[in-house]
């Protein structure tokens, strides 16, 4: 049976648009059909797809509200259907706060939302002083000194594991090829 994943992401630097996209090329390669969509740009019937994913990247302790507007609005539509939600922060690169149930703001967006979740992950994101406004970069140099992450504001670092971001399409692709076993 023909399978459609949407995907719909939101990003400020790109990075959880990199994670989605990785995610929709597996899916592909897995000859499941797949869509990606900027939030702001998603305007389909959620009851055309079989299976939802939503990413989106944390920003001062939150993600973007738009995200937990739409999940929460279109509820009713995402209970039909598979779905999968994705967080992407820096503080998953901590090892005591690197999975759903230890990640404070992964627990504080599902708390936020009222919508069944089939499959959930985090993903540490990309630290990338150089395209950061004054400001910001200060205040993420703060926070890395608060943290002991790094400050050289001069090199870029993606603390992405590339396999657990493969883990969860595999996940999600199994799920679809034998939908009894997770
Ligand atoms: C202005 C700013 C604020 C951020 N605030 C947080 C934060 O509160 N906690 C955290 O873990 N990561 C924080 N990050 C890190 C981002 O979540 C990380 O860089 C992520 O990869 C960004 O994804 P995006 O490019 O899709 O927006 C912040 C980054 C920036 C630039």
């Amino acid at each position: 049976m023909k399978h459609t994943i949407g995907i719909i992401y939101s990003t400020v630097d790109g990075h959880t648009h990199k994670i989605c996209k990785h995610l929709h090329k597996q899916f592909q390669n897995a000859q499941i059909e797949s869509e990606l969509y900027a939030i702001e740009a998603f305007n389909q019937d959620i009851s055309s797809f079989n299976t939802i994913i939503i990413g989106a990247s944390v920003r001062y302790g939150y993600h973007n509200k738009n995200v937990i507007e739409f999940i929460n609005t279109n509820k009713e539509n995402l209970n039909q259907i598979k779905t999968a939600f994705l967080s992407v922060n820096l503080v998953v690169r901590k090892p005591e706060k690197n999975s759903p149930e230890t990640n404070p703001y992964f627990i504080k967006f599902m708390n936020k939302i009222d919508c069944k979740r089939d499959f959930i992950d985090v993903f540490a994101g990309k630290l990338y002083y150089p395209a950061y406004p004054f400001f910001d970069k200060l205040m993420i140099k703060l926070i890395m000194v608060i943290t002991k992450g790094s400050t050289d504001t001069k090199t870029p670092i993606e603390y992405t594991n590339w396999d657990r971001v493969n883990s969860f399409g595999n996940k999600i692709i199994k799920n679809i090829q034998s939908p009894t076993k997770k």
